[in-house]
């Protein structure tokens, strides 16, 4: 693998932003110092045209003016927290709920997907280092956080640890929007998805979970076979209705590393397959993506559904769901997460 830097551009605050971009055979993934965004993502499809598969931005302008976290790393707490109320230990912390004003959503006003982390080049990926100020967001102790990307041919990791002086919440994501049919090819619609789940957790009105884990069996949340996006996306469904499609965290059976989701493209035959040792897993179909995002890379256009993500996760909304796995980190414990991102195509 290698790796080269470069002057992305300059944040409003006049920070300056690094491209990195790791090449690996014929597959490479730019990482931006802003947000440990993904950048890009380029793969060659079923005919080796080289096709990048996430959508994203050619300017440090744009990705401060959309607020969809096209690409970023989430934290400290990604999705939502029902009315920004954390508890951690005996005490209990009110955050910003930046997500229309009953939610904490992707860590608060400014996550860790606005924040400049420091990138360091390892012989084996790029390392992104983030210092979290105690308080910062509301957020109880100081938080180091470590983010590793790696890219092998056909595999792009993402390898997360962190450490706190205090006990605190700590729960990573990363917010890629795929389109395997190539970042400016438009809805997803015709390409598949599989999730490796037998539950999910319903949604309140709010959008966070209730703290029901209920069954995917008979309903469009049953992806254990692959099927279409738009096959339910539309459904009237009431827990698709309420979300606009599938925004839902889904449990993967088991625990350690193991499948997640598998999503494919059949015009380009871009297959990617999600593995991960997170407790669950957003399925997000781009539903609050709208025309007026800034212009996209090579002045593409980008519009509701042009993208999915798959952020893995512990359970949105844990705080008020005391039966969820706690997204706690103790003071002198280290987190450590990773997921993979696997590339291949079908004939
Ligand atoms: C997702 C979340 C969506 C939406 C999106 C950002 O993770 O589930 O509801 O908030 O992030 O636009």
């Amino acid at each position: 693998m290698k790796i080269v830097n470069e002057p992305f551009g300059v944040t409003a605050q006049g920070q300056p932003v690094e491209r990195y971009t790791l090449t690996d055979g014929n597959c490479s993934a730019s990482v931006l110092t802003l947000g440990g965004i993904l950048q890009s993502w380029t793969v060659p499809d079923r005919n080796g045209a080289p096709t990048d598969i996430v959508l994203g931005f050619d300017s440090v302008g744009a990705y401060e003016a959309q607020d969809c976290y096209i690409g970023a790393l989430l934290g400290r707490c990604a999705n939502r927290i029902a009315d920004g109320r954390i508890t951690v230990g005996q005490q209990t912390y009110t955050l910003a709920c930046n997500d229309n004003g009953i939610n904490h959503l992707h860590g608060g006003m400014v996550g860790f997907d606005r924040r400049i982390w420091k990138a360091t080049v390892l012989p084996d990926g790029l390392q992104l280092q983030y210092e979290s100020p105690d308080g910062e967001e509301g957020y109880p102790g100081r938080l180091s956080v470590t983010a590793i990307y790696r890219l092998t041919q056909d595999t792009l990791s993402i390898e997360f640890f962190a450490q706190s002086d205090k006990d605190t919440v700590c729960n990573l994501s990363s917010h890629s929007y795929f389109n395997l049919g190539g970042h400016a090819s438009g809805s997803v619609g015709s390409q598949m998805i599989q999730v490796d789940a037998d539950r999910y957790t319903p949604l309140a009105s709010n959008n966070a979970p209730t703290g029901e884990v209920a069954s995917v069996e008979g309903t469009p949340f049953d992806l254990r076979q692959p099927v279409r996006f738009d096959a339910g996306w539309d459904s009237d469904f009431t827990q698709i209705a309420l979300a606009g499609g599938y925004d839902h965290n889904y449990i993967p059976a088991g625990d350690g590393l193991r499948p997640f989701a598998q999503a494919s493209c059949p015009q380009t035959g871009i297959t990617l397959t999600v593995t991960s040792d997170m407790p669950g897993v957003q399925l997000y179909t781009g539903n609050f993506l709208r025309d007026d995002l800034p212009e996209g890379k090579q002045h593409a256009k980008y519009d509701r559904r042009h993208g999915f993500c798959l952020e893995t996760q512990f359970w949105p909304n844990a705080f008020a769901c005391p039966d969820f796995p706690q997204p706690i980190v103790h003071a002198g414990e280290t987190y450590h997460h990773i997921t993979n991102y696997r590339y291949s195509v079908c004939p």
